[in-house]
């Protein structure tokens, strides 16, 4: 059934609740990439243009002790929210209490209140994470009606979003996760064939689950990154040095078996003998000598990966296909972005840190019908989980 859409609600003079993932990497207490925070806009702007009283609040990392408060402080993403937003946004340092309650008892139509880090509840019991009930009805009990438009944490059942859904009358979708269950979930339920998914990174058991739903859903499952080499060494290739996760090695025989021809394999890769910036030697992949490191993907790989996505109508990427963050290893991420930003007619969708960051390197965030901003979330959802934060929301 259709989840209620922020749209549907009648805002005017609401205390409205917006849970937003502005859980955003920060180098010194700067902001390094504001895409989140840009992309929650939408849905702040229409309860304000609604008459409706914005209540923002997100998690910034995560508090395990009283040394990650200082991390974890909100002040600097409040600030930088309020500069996009172009709207005075009243930041409250606290989670909970009078001085919160105050700042909200004092709000107009269209003012915005954005409250502190709502992982500063974990300090002591871990009370958002776990849903604390009391905590859900507490936060609950500030507002009207709930917005949900978190989607990075919408994999988590947490206080802040589950806990508050499940304590107040109306609870709805923002427009940024209505977007990712429109192209992620249309992926999922119902994908335009040929349906082509490319996934790289580190990891075969970060992938596992995804795999596994792709096998039975995509035509074509092309494989890159560092988990290549567990599903060559699988298939008896001398993968040298290169990244392999030797317990996953019975595991990928399986899911090739499974995919019965649908998992395509680079051919070759570039490797180097230590793993750091240098100039690599491109090898086919039965040519790896002993103290070879496969670092990316080489350029017949890039050629046949290409080959195979130019009839997609539904492409799903998720990884990068080598060390992208070294120079000399970024070939075939960039080649594959660049081959998925140039197709014609199909439905492109990107997730995850590094691939999402390779789109924005070469500019292609216009490029892709959607570019997610989740990461695991994106991932669960790919994997046909359902995820908590969609499902706490009202029906239609
Ligand atoms: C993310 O960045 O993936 C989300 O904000 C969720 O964060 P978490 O993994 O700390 O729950």
């Amino acid at each position: 059934m259709a989840k209620k859409v922020v749209s549907d609600l009648n805002l005017k003079g609401k205390k409205v609740l917006i849970r937003v993932d502005f859980n955003v990497p920060m180098k010194d207490g700067v902001i390094t990439d504001d895409t989140r925070i840009r992309a929650a806009l939408p849905t702040v702007k229409y309860v304000l243009d609604n008459g409706g009283k914005a209540i923002v609040f997100s998690h910034l990392g995560r508090i395990k002790k009283a040394e990650d408060l200082a991390k974890g402080d909100m002040t600097p993403v409040a600030h930088h929210f309020e500069e996009l937003l172009g709207h005075k946004v009243v930041f409250v340092n606290a989670t909970r209490g009078k001085e919160l309650e105050d700042a909200i008892a004092k709000m107009q139509e269209g003012d915005v209140v954005m409250f502190q880090n709502t992982r500063y509840e974990d300090l002591e019991g871990k009370k958002e994470s776990s849903n604390d009930p009391e905590l859900g009805a507490y936060w609950a009990s500030l507002g009207d009606v709930f917005v949900n438009d978190a989607f990075g944490t919408a994999h988590r059942a947490h206080a802040s979003n589950v806990g508050i859904a499940s304590h107040i009358k109306e609870s709805a979708a923002g427009f940024l996760l209505e977007k990712e269950i429109k192209f992620i979930g249309g992926a999922v339920d119902n994908p335009v064939h040929p349906y082509v998914a490319i996934l790289g990174g580190a990891k075969v058991s970060d992938k596992i689950g995804v795999i596994s739903e792709l096998v039975k859903k995509a035509d074509k499952i092309l494989i890159g990154g560092g988990m290549m080499f567990t599903f060559l060494k699988a298939l008896g290739h001398n993968i040298g040095k290169s990244l392999c996760e030797d317990d996953k090695l019975d595991l990928a025989k399986e899911l090739l078996k499974e995919a019965d021809g649908k998992i395509v394999l680079p051919v070759d890769t570039v490797c180097a003998k230590e793993f750091a910036d240098v100039s690599g030697e491109v090898k086919d992949v039965n040519a790896m000598a002993s103290d070879d490191m496969g670092l990316d993907i080489g350029p017949k790989t890039l050629e046949l990966f290409t080959n195979e996505l130019k009839s997609a109508k539904t492409v799903v990427w998720n990884g990068p296909m080598g060390v992208f963050e070294m120079k000399n290893f970024e070939a075939g991420t960039l080649g594959v972005c660049e081959a998925i930003a140039h197709l014609d007619g199909a439905t492109t969708i990107v997730g995850g840190g590094d691939s999402v960051a390779a789109v924005e390197k070469l500019g292609y965030a216009e490029k892709f019908s959607h570019v997610s901003t989740g990461g695991g979330a994106s991932l669960e959802y790919l994997e046909g989980k359902a995820l908590p934060g969609i499902t706490c929301l009202s029906e239609k």
